[in-house]
């Protein structure tokens, strides 16, 4: 365990997604082979090559931890640390060169996350958490808006890929926001806009059906830059991600209220 204790999480998660921005930089707007694994959910060749390339990291630098990502199904151990690894989010806006995506690695301890990192590898922009020890993008510290009102507030949200099928249950929370909200913005790559909101760009986030490997980075981002986030009934949103509301805190109430009296009555 002593051996352990003196890595630090938070620099590993961090080479891990400067190595995989240095890779989606690289390719960026060049010939891509581009895979469907749905209808409308593509995987690329550089999303691949980007898991290569954090596994490599994270498993030199923490053997025995286990590890879930994106495109490959590891077995588990039963270790007490598990990573969790969006190699490339924000694979469609990639595949159209629309220019929006990161990589994104969270750590559990315990089933607590206590280390993240994401990387927007255009801007340059390293967005890092420890969790108790605040959040930081290129070293500086982050803190979320000040914004108090809906009306004043600037959201952003995205849609899972089975919005041809359940297109009106995916737009009904987009519809109820819509209206209170100064804007809504669907910018394609989750952990990015959770760390918008984390740096106070955005002022709250929600989304549906989402995967641990989506979130949980952004998440601790969020809430170490002093946002607030949850489940749309407020409760915690654990390892999975299924219904993400995060915001700058002040809002927080304001939404779940207007979630709670949107609910279909018994
Ligand atoms: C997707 C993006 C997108 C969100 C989808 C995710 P991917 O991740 O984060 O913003 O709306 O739900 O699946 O597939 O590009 O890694
Ligand atoms: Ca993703
Ligand atoms: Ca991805």
């Amino acid at each position: 365990m002593g051996e352990r204790q003196s890595v630090d999480y938070t620099a590993v998660a961090a080479e891990a997604v400067l190595r995989a921005g240095a890779i989606q930089k690289a390719r960026y707007g060049q010939r891509i082979e581009v895979r469907h694994k749905g209808p409308v959910d593509l995987v690329t060749d550089v999303d691949r090559l980007c898991e290569d390339a954090i596994l490599e990291i994270l498993r030199a630098r923490t053997p025995g931890f286990d590890i879930v990502t994106e495109e490959t199904q590891l077995a588990k151990t039963g270790s007490r640390f598990c990573w969790y690894v969006d190699p490339l989010d924000g694979t469609t806006n990639y595949a159209h060169g629309y220019p929006c995506f990161n990589a994104s690695v969270a750590l559990a301890q315990d089933g607590v996350v206590v280390a993240g990192a994401v990387y927007e590898p255009l801007r340059a922009e390293l967005f890092t958490a420890e969790r108790g020890s605040g959040a930081h993008l290129n070293g500086r510290r982050l803190q979320v808006s000040s914004t108090t009102d809906l009306k004043n507030a600037l959201m952003v949200t995205g849609f899972p890929y089975d919005i041809h099928e359940k297109t009106n249950d995916r737009l009904r929370y987009f519809n109820l926001f819509i209206r209170h909200a100064r804007a809504i913005r669907r910018d394609g790559a989750a952990a990015l806009d959770l760390s918008f909101v984390a740096a106070g760009r955005f002022d709250a986030f929600f989304e549906e059906s989402l995967q641990p490997w989506d979130v949980l980075a952004g998440g601790l981002i969020v809430e170490e830059a002093g946002g607030r986030i949850s489940d749309f009934a407020g409760g915690p949103i654990g390892l999975q991600g299924a219904q993400v509301l995060a915001s700058n805190g002040r809002l927080h109430d304001a939404m779940l209220e207007l979630l709670r009296a949107d609910r279909p009555k018994p």
